[in-house]
């Protein structure tokens, strides 16, 4: 692994990303399992640190077993940015990252996320506040190309690097082309040759090859993985067998095992009533790429307790493994997957899919 990320205490350099209503503990214990280096949680509103939200807080919390974790902060005062920072260091995570890069038209809108990426000065201060704040714990900024289609990354990477921060993630698309379009690894090569912090590749990430070919045509220092680990946890292991010339398949065994682990995981956490759906959601993405996947989806769409969830998955494994559904075109299937941002599967969705 490359030294410069020695910093951030992690074992290997893939890390897994920070995604809204994805990315909580569950999700983050299943990636760490299966080989990520670190993980993030998803963004947090620096002004909810600050103001004790509730919902903040849970979002943000994370054990001490999770280490090497990044937070992930939204926000736009340098301010605010700093107390949250401060808040923060008391955890202790190994990385406090800036999010540059939500294309949400409700963040861009309140001037944050993407919108930062118009103002590389803005951004300046903003990270010199939080680096200030931090104790020296890592500061990492995630931003995209350009905040519309004009693309200033690497005026915005220099600016990064001047006011202190110890790492880049570059999301390699526009605010414009939010996740429609094939990420363009070639600006993460030149923002590498650009700055000497390390530097982290992220888009278009949706296997194992995928993630060594950036490695090797960027020259990253690290990779970040988002829609390419819904359901494929295994995509970590997988790279470093592959680093090592090694293929590695999980099993339908495997996956089944994941997938109700990962499901037991969010019913520990009963108190959050959106974990039932999110249960859902991720045994979806587990069996996307499989025979059966529309009528998984329809069975789960009918009951509202976790013990029904885990026996359909039981069932359902047991099916794949007895050839019982009919063949699909699993190519086409994951391709509409893999291109559409999936908050969650709802009834329209499904038809758009199929
Ligand atoms: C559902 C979803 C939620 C996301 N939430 C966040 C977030 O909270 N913070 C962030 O910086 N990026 C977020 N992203 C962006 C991802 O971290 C990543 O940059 C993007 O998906 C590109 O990588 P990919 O092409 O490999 O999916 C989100 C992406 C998705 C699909």
């Amino acid at each position: 692994m490359n030294l410069s990320l020695e910093k951030l205490k992690v074992d290997n350099n893939l890390f897994l990303a920070p995604m809204a209503e994805i990315t909580d503990y569950a999700f983050r214990r299943i990636a760490k399992e299966n080989g990520a280096g670190l993980t993030y949680t998803q963004m947090v509103s620096a002004e909810g640190i600050i103001k004790n939200n509730f919902n903040t807080l849970i979002m943000l919390s994370f054990s001490r077993d999770e280490k090497p974790i990044g937070v992930q902060l939204l926000g736009n005062d340098p301010d605010i940015l700093g107390a949250a920072t401060r808040e923060l260091v008391k955890f202790r995570p190994n990385v406090i990252d800036l999010n540059c890069g939500c294309p949400v038209e409700k963040v861009f809108s309140n001037k944050m996320g993407a919108y930062l990426l118009f103002e590389p000065d803005n951004i300046g201060r903003l990270v010199k506040k939080m680096v200030d704040n931090s104790e020296g714990i890592p500061i990492s900024i995630k931003i995209r190309l350009g905040a519309k289609d004009k693309v200033n990354v690497i005026e915005n990477a220099k600016i990064i690097e001047e006011n202190g921060a110890s790492l880049i993630t570059i999301h390699a698309r526009t605010r414009k082309e939010k996740y429609d379009v094939d990420a363009n690894w070639e600006w993460i090569k030149k923002v590498k040759e650009n700055v000497s912090i390390p530097v982290i590749g992220n888009g278009s990430i949706f296997s194992a090859e995928d993630a060594v070919n950036m490695m090797n045509d960027t020259n990253c220092d690290g990779v970040l993985l988002a829609r390419g680990a819904l359901g494929n946890p295994f995509i970590f292991n997988q790279i470093l067998s592959l680093q090592k010339g090694e293929k590695y398949t999980p099993t339908l065994s495997e996956i089944g095992k994941t997938a109700l682990h990962h499901i037991k995981l969010l019913e520990r956490e009963q108190g959050l009533i959106k974990n039932l759906d999110r249960a859902k959601k991720n045994i979806i993405w587990y069996f996307k790429y499989s025979n059966g996947i529309w009528e998984l989806i329809e069975k789960l769409y009918s009951v509202n307790s976790f013990e029904e969830i885990k026996k359909i998955v039981s069932e359902h494994i047991n099916n794949l493994e007895q050839n019982y559904y009919s063949e699909e075109n699993l190519k086409e299937i994951s391709k509409k997957f893999n291109n559409k941002v999936l908050f969650w599967l709802a009834k329209e969705e499904e038809k758009i899919l199929r």
